[in-house]
């Protein structure tokens, strides 16, 4: 599917499909009335039968004859135009590529970007409607064999419509920085769809390096020996019941000044949890292929933020590890020495993801970072509190918390903040080592960042819980069931925030 901008009056496009966009409460919108005109009333005829009433993701596909030089015309609503913002219009425009995909229409026209929403600009608008109709054609099928690939086909092409005059540098800009960004989510997207069987440590390791060369992101891994000899005694112990070699993933992309202290971004890479000796259930095991979700958005946002040339400094940490019951597995009750000397005594082997961010945590401190941001899948406690529509975010900085939250309302990857008041710690004391794995179930989500805070003392850091929003069961408009590719987006945000304000 190829974008491109166009000058050009909606109703004198000559198209397969023109999608137009509509608020319930904005009918007199002059394009609407000159199309209702041009259509003989059906469009007001349609809601007044209560057809079509423009609420968000609503969708209305009409065929006029020969009244327009476009094919067909698809109205997809938008909601309320008080309440809309960019995120409305990224699903409006996901929600119109869903209805026509497998149509096997070639030329779209979208004049989505012409509506007149709240505080954005043309190529805000533009941003968000390339955005939405690129994430919402990703589509996972490279183990559909020839006779079942999904009648999937999009559009060819899609011109967005942009108002009068030559499209100006940033609207260009915005719409390249768009498909940037949806590459950069599709990568990430692959690796988490991608089965546990095929996806080893070093398989991860393997897409990283060649994804950030082709970026211009420098990538060096680090192999188990390497690790032992840095003396990653967490990350090693969740790694030793599996036959598949951890490794730990190092990029870094230098755009800021030589000298300022990198951005480090931290992603939780484990490529498939069955939980160890405290085995998991078998119900929905195998969506645990999806616990390397975290690393993959910090190989996401390092790309796209080389690609977008972002004037900043920036660490990726990934440690990629598969955690398995074995003869040679931990045990509950085992101690572990952490990289950065402290001891850990594992309770459940289930809590791993806390151990190997440990230990990245601390490696991290090498690079003097002047913030570090973990990702990670972390508890099912997360889930319960915030089911599937924010990420939880817990800090020892407010106002990192605070440009964290700005950056996911942005892009619609909410985030909510969870309180980590030292009270808590009180969870996590054990009584033969310098901390325990768990914390018990009351507030499971507050007593992991308690755990990894302890491994973050000394720099500004916050910690992104994506259990419930890494995996998605249902789709959506601007993604299939499966991997959501969350926090490729919502770091990338924060980075250029960042870049802006440091500079
Ligand atoms: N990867 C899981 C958390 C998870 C659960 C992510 C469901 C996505 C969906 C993590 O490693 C885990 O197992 N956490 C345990 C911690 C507990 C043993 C303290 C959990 O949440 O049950
Ligand atoms: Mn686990
Ligand atoms: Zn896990």
């Amino acid at each position: 599917m190829h974008i491109t901008l166009r000058r050009t009056d909606p109703l004198n496009t000559r198209t397969a499909c023109l999608i137009v966009g509509t608020f319930a409460d904005r009918w007199r919108d002059p394009l609407l009335l000159e199309l209702d005109r041009r259509l003989g009333g059906r469009l007001l005829e349609a809601r007044r039968a209560g057809e079509f009433a423009g609420k968000a993701n609503e969708t209305l596909l009409l065929q006029p004859a020969a009244e327009l030089p476009a094919r067909r015309i698809l109205l997809v609503g938008l909601g309320p135009h008080r309440q809309a913002g960019l995120e409305q219009l990224r699903l409006a425009a996901g929600t119109a590529l869903g209805q026509l995909r497998g149509k096997r229409l070639n030329d779209c026209a979208c004049a989505l970007p012409l509506l007149d929403l709240p505080r954005t600009t043309p190529a805000d608008r533009i941003g968000a409607v390339a955005e939405g109709l690129l994430l919402a054609g990703y589509c996972f099928d490279r183990y559909l064999t020839a006779d079942r690939q999904p009648a999937g086909t999009l559009p060819s092409a899609v011109r967005l419509l942009a108002g009068r005059g030559a499209a100006t540098p940033e609207e260009e800009d915005a719409l390249a920085a768009a498909t940037v960004l949806a590459e950069a989510v599709s990568l990430a997207r692959d690796l988490v769809n991608e089965p546990g069987n095929v996806k080893s440590p070093a398989w991860l390791a393997e897409q990283a390096a060649t994804a950030a060369a082709a970026a211009g992101v420098h990538c060096t891994v680090l192999d188990r020996d390497e690790l032992a000899r840095e003396g990653c005694g967490a990350l090693l112990g969740v790694a030793q019941g599996s036959v598949r070699e951890p490794r730990l993933i190092v990029l870094d992309y230098r755009g800021g000044r030589a000298g300022d202290a990198p951005v480090a971004l931290i992603g939780k890479g484990v490529v498939f949890d069955a939980g160890g000796i405290s085995l998991k259930p078998a119900e929905k095991m195998d969506e645990m292929k999806m616990d390397m979700a975290g690393g993959a958005a910090v190989l996401g946002a390092c790309l796209a933020a080389a690609r977008l040339k972002l004037p900043v400094n920036l660490v990726g940490v990934i440690p990629a590890v598969e955690n398995l019951p074995s003869g040679s597995a931990i045990r509950p009750g085992d101690i572990l020495t952490s990289l950065s000397g402290q001891t850990i005594e594992v309770l459940n082997t289930d809590a791993e993801g806390r151990l190997i961010l440990a230990d990245a945590l601390t490696y991290a401190r090498r690079f003097q970072p002047r913030l570090v941001v973990d990702v990670a899948t972390l508890t099912g406690a997360c889930i319960i509190a915030l089911g599937h529509h924010a990420s939880a975010v817990l800090g020892n900085d407010p106002a990192l918390v605070q440009a964290l939250r700005r950056a996911g309302e942005q892009t619609g990857e909410r985030l909510w903040e969870l309180p980590l008041w030292a009270d808590y710690d009180q969870q996590i004391k054990s009584d033969v080592a310098d901390v325990k794995n768990t914390g018990g179930r009351p507030a499971g989500t507050i007593t992991a960042a308690a755990f990894l805070q302890r491994f973050a003392k000394g720099f500004r850091w916050a910690h992104l819980d994506i259990a419930g929003t890494a995996w998605i069961e249902q789709a959506r408009p601007c993604h299939p069931k499966g991997a959501s590719g969350v926090g490729v987006r919502l770091l990338t945000a924060f980075l250029r925030a960042e870049a802006g304000t440091a500079g």
